[in-house]
């Protein structure tokens, strides 16, 4: 028997997690005034079955105005709580595996047509449309409808309301909080300078900068229970001269270890429309390397991990110490089942499905309850 590195468990803070693959949060905008969908009951109960380590549920608004459609879920009252109850509740007693959450806040990026609408920015005066905050006025695209710069009293609102989303995930008996600080949405629109040009001491230095995101971690880290881990996930470059970069997102995670985070995740750009990316397989592995080899915490690699050879490659060499997928696990929700049938590991598979364990992997399948 092997003994694949993608299939080594590992500690996350206190979390024991069974492998090394994790499933990346993905907004599905089919969410009704924040609530969640019988949709999220079909979309995460069948990553309940895929043999990954940890779900991580979507990017989650913890305000309504921070959400990136009207119809993006949320955790800001006692209704979106109580939808995401019974969604949880319900894939739990099924099968169970450790949640993540997602905590996010769009900032600019907020007030947008579902994807399949087109996407685009809704003003304003548009039925599913709001005013936009952010560091700055500056809008995402010259075109869009500018946000409102934040004064210290709305920053104080929203770091209320990411430690209020904190508890009511607690409450739902959520393992892990994961705080969107990446793709150009709030908490990435305070670290970059392209996007934050405030003059108070929010803006200008990288200390400056990094103020507020620090606020909102240290905000959850003190009102979640310290036994559950908080992680942070980053864009590690805007690709964008002048702009967020990799040297800045050392220091950022290196501030956030020391404050108490448990994981972080690397992922990159979606902050500015000019962003070159090199997309191409495993194309963000060298920023998580990067950043691995200036904290002890766990670091997540993301982007493109599409093969199982890949994603062996990825941890065995220690480039990253989990991979997340995501549009490889939607494409192939029992990615985690053909990646150990291929590399010769075990996985936990549901009683009812034992009988379709493949003759030539007649060991595939571990005990299960
Ligand atoms: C449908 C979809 C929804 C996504 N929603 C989120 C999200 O809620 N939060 C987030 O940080 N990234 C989100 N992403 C980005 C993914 O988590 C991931 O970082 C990106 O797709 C690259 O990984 P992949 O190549 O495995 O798809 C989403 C991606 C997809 C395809």
């Amino acid at each position: 028997m092997n003994h694949p590195a993608l299939f080594k468990p590992i500690q996350v803070g206190n979390l024991a997690l069974a492998n090394r693959i994790v499933v990346a949060p993905m907004c599905q905008y089919s969410a009704v005034e924040g609530c969640m969908t019988d949709w999220h009951f079909v979309h995460l109960g069948q990553f309940m079955l895929s043999g990954a380590a940890l779900l991580t549920i979507e990017a989650t608004a913890v305000l309504p105005e921070g959400r990136i459609s009207y119809a993006d879920t949320g955790l800001w009252n006692d209704e979106t709580e109580a939808a995401m109850r019974r969604v949880l509740e319900g894939i739990r007693n099924c099968f169970d595996m450790p949640i993540g959450i997602q905590l996010a806040h769009a900032g600019r990026k907020a007030s947008t047509d579902v994807p399949w609408k087109g996407g685009d920015q809704l003003p304003p005066g548009d039925a599913h449309g709001w005013q936009t905050v952010a560091p700055s006025a500056i809008p995402f695209e010259s075109s869009d409808h500018p946000p409102t710069a934040l004064t210290i009293e709305d920053m104080t609102r929203i770091r209320d309301a990411f430690a209020a989303a904190a508890t009511r995930a607690d409450r739902l008996g959520i393992q892990l909080i994961q705080l969107h600080a990446a793709h150009g949405y709030l908490l990435h629109q305070f670290l970059s300078p392209l996007s934050n040009q405030r003059e108070d001491e929010y803006g200008g230095t990288l200390e400056n900068r990094m103020r507020f995101p620090l606020e909102v971690f240290d905000a959850v880290r003190a009102v979640f229970p310290a036994e559950k881990p908080v992680s942070v996930r980053l864009s590690a470059t805007d690709w964008v001269a002048g702009g967020w970069d990799v040297e800045q997102s050392i220091i950022f995670a290196r501030e956030l270890e020391k404050r108490g985070c448990s994981a972080i995740h690397i992922s990159s750009g979606g902050l500015h429309p000019a962003q070159e990316i090199p997309v191409g397989p495993s194309y963000q592995v060298p920023l998580a390397r990067a950043v691995k080899a200036a904290v002890k915490m766990p670091v997540v690699a993301v982007g493109l991990i599409t093969s199982y050879e890949q994603a062996e490659a990825i941890i065995g060499t220690g480039d990253a110490d989990m991979i997340a997928l995501a549009r490889t696990m939607l494409y192939d929700p029992r990615w985690p089942w053909h990646a150990a049938a291929a590399l010769g590991a075990q996985i936990k598979a549901p009683k009812q499905y034992l009988r379709c364990q493949p003759r030539q992997h007649g060991n595939l399948f571990a005990a299960t309850p």
